[in-house]
């Protein structure tokens, strides 16, 4: 039994991690991410997003998130697809163009029709809309917001729904995790996509966290559950949890293995939440280090592939599950 074999024992749909083409011709990497009891789940880490799948205005490449998606499928696990409508890493032709709320608009929805209509039948779940919100709860400066308002949110999963009916659609942030300001914005969206009249399914809660910052399991818990009260299912979705400063001590490790049990185990405790990703499993790969300097080993196994107390603590919480 592994990670994913016993969250499905536990009544979840998947234990994940987000993975990439990059990481095909690692042969000790593959071994672990292709074995069905530990991962039931591929996210692709970075070849969905707009600059790779559409980076010339209506030519659309999906060489790279083909190959993440046929391995999945080949290996009988789940994708989640990721991400559709978000600020970061868009083609310049959307960054920098000259826009009417009308003019891009007619862009969003042709890109994520054309997207989901590639993928039609093979996502789980779509992150529709990704870190819409500023920390305080306000809508971030994006080129979307600035251009269309909040209405490009409804547009986005509007165009999402008749895409792909059969996928899950999910608002997917950063820092929803806790009882914040940037919580009571992401329940205004699931709010406000219900009083359009607009399909939502899911918030995902991507839980990049900090050892030893990371908020009781408890509290966690309640946090889904809020979400949860307001009809929509809810995931962790690109979970890591990262040293504040390198390197780890023992005590640091141990402490990393606690706040993991604390993020699991809130998913176990909520029926809504349907599973956890986890943002890579080894640190060999992890995004921390590029983007925060100084910080990392993030991961549940080290980047020589050894599992540290956090999967031993994970999988043991999952055993008495
Ligand atoms: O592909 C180029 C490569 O050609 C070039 O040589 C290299 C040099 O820097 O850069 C490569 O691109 C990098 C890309 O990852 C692919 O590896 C970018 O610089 C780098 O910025 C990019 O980082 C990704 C980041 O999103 C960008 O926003 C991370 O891998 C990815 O893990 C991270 O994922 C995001 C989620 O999508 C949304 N939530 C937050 C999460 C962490 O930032």
């Amino acid at each position: 039994q592994g990670l994913h074999s016993l969250m499905v024992a536990a009544g979840k749909l998947y234990f994940g991690t987000a993975t990439e083409t990059n990481n095909f011709n690692d042969a000790a990497y593959q071994a672990i991410s292709t074995n069905k009891n530990e991962f039931g789940m591929f996210t692709p880490e970075n070849s969905q997003k707009w600059e790779v799948t559409e980076p010339t205005q209506g030519q659309f490449v999906f060489t790279q998130a083909d190959q993440v998606a046929q391995k999945a499928a080949s290996n009988g696990q789940l994708l989640r697809c990721h991400t559709l409508t978000w600020h970061s890493q868009l083609p310049s032709f959307v960054s920098s163009g000259t826009w009417t709320p009308e003019t891009l608009s007619a862009v969003l929805e042709a890109h994520i029709k054309s997207v989901m209509t590639h993928y039609a039948g093979q996502c789980y779940a779509w992150d529709v809309v990704n870190e819409a919100l500023n920390d305080d709860g306000t809508f971030r400066e994006s080129v979307f917001f600035t251009t269309m308002g909040p209405d490009y949110i409804p547009i986005s999963f509007r165009a999402a729904a008749s895409a792909d009916p059969s996928a899950k659609l999910y608002y997917n942030d950063f820092n929803l995790e806790t009882t914040s300001s940037k919580a009571d914005g992401a329940v205004k969206i699931v709010q406000l996509l219900k009083d359009a009249g607009a399909k939502i399914d899911g918030v995902g809660f991507q839980a990049h966290l900090t050892v030893g910052q990371t908020p009781s399991r408890e509290e966690l818990a309640a946090t889904l559950s809020r979400f949860a009260a307001l009809g929509v299912e809810v995931a962790y979705t690109e979970l890591d949890l990262a040293h504040a400063s390198l390197p780890a001590s023992d005590a640091d490790r141990e402490q990393q293995a606690r706040d993991y049990v604390a993020v699991v185990g809130s998913c176990l405790d909520v029926a809504a939440c349907v599973g956890v990703t986890v943002w890579q499993f080894t640190d060999r790969y992890s995004w921390v280090p590029n983007t925060f300097p100084g910080k990392g080993d993030a991961c549940l196994y080290t980047s020589e592939y050894h599992k540290k107390p956090a999967y031993e603590a994970v999988l043991e919480l999952l055993q008495g599950a």
